[in-house]
C-alpha cells in the first residue's frame, strides 16, 4: 500500500476505534478514505459483535454499507446520529471544509447537520492554513441543472475567479449528482474579503443554488493520517 492511501487507514481507524461504540448510529460519509472507516466498521462489528446502523451520504455509502454487511438506517428512523464519520477535501486552520470532490455534498451536508460529532477523516495533504492552499479543484456547488448558467455568471461577477460546470468522464455531458443536479466547481481567488461563512450564507441564497461544498463550523475533529505512520489530530479546544 503506497504512503497516501496509508495515510487515509491509519485517519479512518483511529477514529472509527475511537467513536464507533456498542449501539451506535452513525453517518457513513463518502470517497476513498471512508471505504477504510467501513471496513474497519465491518471489523469491530465482527470481532465484538457490536450493534451498529449506518445512515449514507451517497449512492456510494449505501453501496459500502450493503457489499460490508452492515445494518442500513435512515434519517426517517433515525434523525438524530451520535457520529458521522467523513472525508474532506481540505481543511484549514479553522477547520472549514471543502467537500463535494465526489459530488456528495448535498447529503454529506444534510447528515452531517443531523450530529455534533462530525468527525473528519484525511491524509496529510488534506491539511492546509488557507483554503486553496492544497486544494486547485475549487469550491464545489450544487445546483439545479436549469439555473447553472445565471448561478456561473452570478457568482463569477460578485465573488470573482472563474466556475466551472463538472463535465462526467465516462459518460458525454455533465456530472449528474445522487439527487439530480449538477455541480459546479468555483475557482475562487486566493484573497477573499468576507469570511468562508459570509459567502456560503450568500451564495446558497442565489436561485437555484441547492448547496455548497463550503462546511464552516461543522467539524469536531479531524485526523490527518501523517507520512510517518502517526495521526495528528486537530479539534477546537
Ligand atoms: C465526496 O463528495 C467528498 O466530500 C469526499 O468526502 C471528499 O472528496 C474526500 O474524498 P477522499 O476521501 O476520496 O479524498
Amino acid at each position: 500500500m503506497d504512503t497516501l492511501e496509508t495515510a487515509k487507514k491509519i485517519a479512518a481507524y483511529k477514529a472509527v476505534d475511537e467513536y464507533v461504540t456498542p449501539n451506535c448510529v452513525i453517518g457513513i460519509g463518502s470517497g476513498s478514505t471512508v471505504i477504510y472507516a467501513v471496513n474497519r466498521i465491518a471489523e469491530k462489528i465482527n470481532e465484538n459483535g457490536l450493534n451498529v446502523i449506518c445512515v449514507p451520504t451517497s449512492f456510494q455509502a449505501r453501496q459500502l454499507i450493503i457489499n460490508n454487511h452492515l445494518t442500513l438506517g435512515d434519517l426517517d428512523t433515525h434523525p438524530k446520529l451520535d457520529c458521522v464519520i467523513d472525508g474532506a477535501d481540505e481543511v484549514d486552520a479553522n477547520m472549514t471544509l471543502i467537500k463535494g470532490g465526489g459530488g456528495c455534498l448535498l447529503q454529506e451536508k444534510i447528515v452531517a447537520s443531523c450530529t455534533n460529532q462530525l468527525i473528519i477523516i484525511a491524509d496529510h495533504t488534506k491539511n492546509s492554513d488557507r483554503l486553496g492552499q492544497q486544494y486547485k479543484k475549487g469550491i464545489p456547488i450544487e445546483v439545479v441543472p436549469m439555473a447553472y448558467v445565471p448561478i456561473k455568471k452570478n457568482i463569477q461577477d460578485n465573488y470573482g475567479g472563474t466556475v466551472q460546470i463538472r463535465m462526467a468522464i465516462a459518460k458525454a455531458g455533465p456530472v449528474v449528482t445522487d439527487n439530480g443536479n449538477f455541480i459546479l466547481d468555483w475557482h475562487f481567488p486566493f484573497e477573499q474579503e468576507k469570511s468562508w461563512n459570509e459567502i456560503s450564507n450568500e451564495i446558497k441564497l442565489i436561485p437555484g443554488v441547492i448547496e455548497i461544498g463550503l462546511f464552516v463550523n461543522m467539524a469536531k475533529k479531524v485526523y490527518f493520517g501523517m507520512p510517518d505512520g502517526s495521526v495528528k489530530i486537530q479539534e477546537f479546544e
